[in-house]
């Protein structure tokens, strides 16, 4: 196992397989999108295979295939497949947006993938028209039965937006009562494709913990998971738990176990960091998997403490959460 300068174990790697998507959620990015990275910069399969080898004989053990919407890259199944096969994993996961993943369901259940993390930030048609800017929520919602169907463990994000699905919180909630979902509220946070944010985060995870104890006052903490950023809840009765993620005012930075690979290759070892190394450059100029580890290893003995270091080590954040890679 590696340990970063602050003697945090890094086993677990987040790994965007493209910065396209076929949503446009208002949080993530512009109505009229952001600009993709051209063919060539994105990494091939085989390369993101390779040095998912290489951190796995580092000592990583869970990987989340994230995007973009992983599933508008053509052969993504077969991906998944040579992953399972890698040395050392014991955990392959996805978050998707649910709408092109459905016919999928049993593949992916077929391949092991013990977790999907779904976004859906509210269960109305209207209103999920307005934040994604597609007219997608009975697809998403044809994903959920199916993978709740197949029994992989199932876990809703939701990100909390002042005026836009604050009303959604309590229904969302209460999708907990029958179903066996983990519904997670995320705290909104600036990787929008503009940088703007508000002056003030007012949904933090305290107020959306305060709003949903309002309608569920037996509300109960759960322990947490080892290594998670979610805060977990059950409301008594429940079959599904709730969790909040204090993605903006980043609570959880001290057991923070993971590291990001974007799209086109550039490592973060914190979300909040402008990258750390540009792998793809390495690969692509010949280096050995001794080179490549020598790198990584350079790279976690440098770690920022916390999201609020890496923050003050950049220029203003503007890219959008498909470039960084959710
Ligand atoms: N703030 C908080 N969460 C976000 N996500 C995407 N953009 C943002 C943002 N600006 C979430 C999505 C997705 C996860 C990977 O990241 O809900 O589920
Ligand atoms: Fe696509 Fe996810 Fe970004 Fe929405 S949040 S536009 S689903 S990558």
């Amino acid at each position: 196992m590696i340990y970063d300068n602050h003697n945090r174990p890094i086993t677990y790697l987040r790994l965007a397989v493209t910065d396209r998507c076929n949503l446009r959620c208002f949080y993530c990015m512009p109505e009229e999108g952001i600009k993709y990275l051209p063919k060539h910069q994105v990494l091939t399969y085989e390369e993101m295979e390779r040095l998912v080898r290489v951190l796995a004989q580092l000592g990583v053990q869970k990987v989340r295939v994230t995007g973009g919407e992983p599933f508008v890259r053509a052969g993504l199944m077969d991906f998944l497949h040579r992953l399972a096969e890698i040395n050392g994993l014991n955990d392959i996961s996805l978050t998707t947006n649910g709408v092109l993943t459905a016919p999928h369901v049993d593949a992916l259940a077929a391949l092991g993938v013990k977790s999907v993390n779904l976004s859906l930030d509210t269960l109305d048609r209207e209103r999920f028209r307005k934040i994604t800017r597609r007219d997608e929520l009975p697809a998403v919602l044809k994903t959920l039965d199916a993978l709740l169907s197949v029994g992989i463990q199932t876990k809703i994000n939701a990100v909390v937006m002042d005026g836009q699905n604050t009303q959604d919180l309590i229904p969302l909630v209460d999708m907990a009562r029958t179903l066996p979902v983990d519904v997670r509220f995320i705290e909104e946070m600036p990787f929008n494709g503009e940088g703007s944010h508000y002056p003030i985060l007012h949904w933090t995870h305290k107020r959306i913990i305060d709003e949903i104890r309002a309608h569920f006052p037996d509300l109960q903490k759960l322990p947490d998971s080892p290594f998670s950023t979610s805060a977990a809840y059950q409301v008594p009765g429940h079959k599904g738990t709730i969790g909040v993620i204090a993605a903006f005012s980043r609570t959880f930075c001290g057991t923070c176990n993971r590291i990001r690979l974007t799209a086109q290759g550039t490592l973060k070892t914190c979300l909040y960091d402008n990258g750390v190394l540009d792998v793809r450059a390495l690969l692509r100029s010949g280096a050995s998997d001794e080179e490549l580890t020598a790198a990584f290893l350079q790279a976690f003995s440098q770690r920022v403490a916390n999201g609020f270091e890496a923050e003050q080590q950049r220029d203003t954040v503007t890219e959008s959460m498909a470039t960084i890679g959710g």
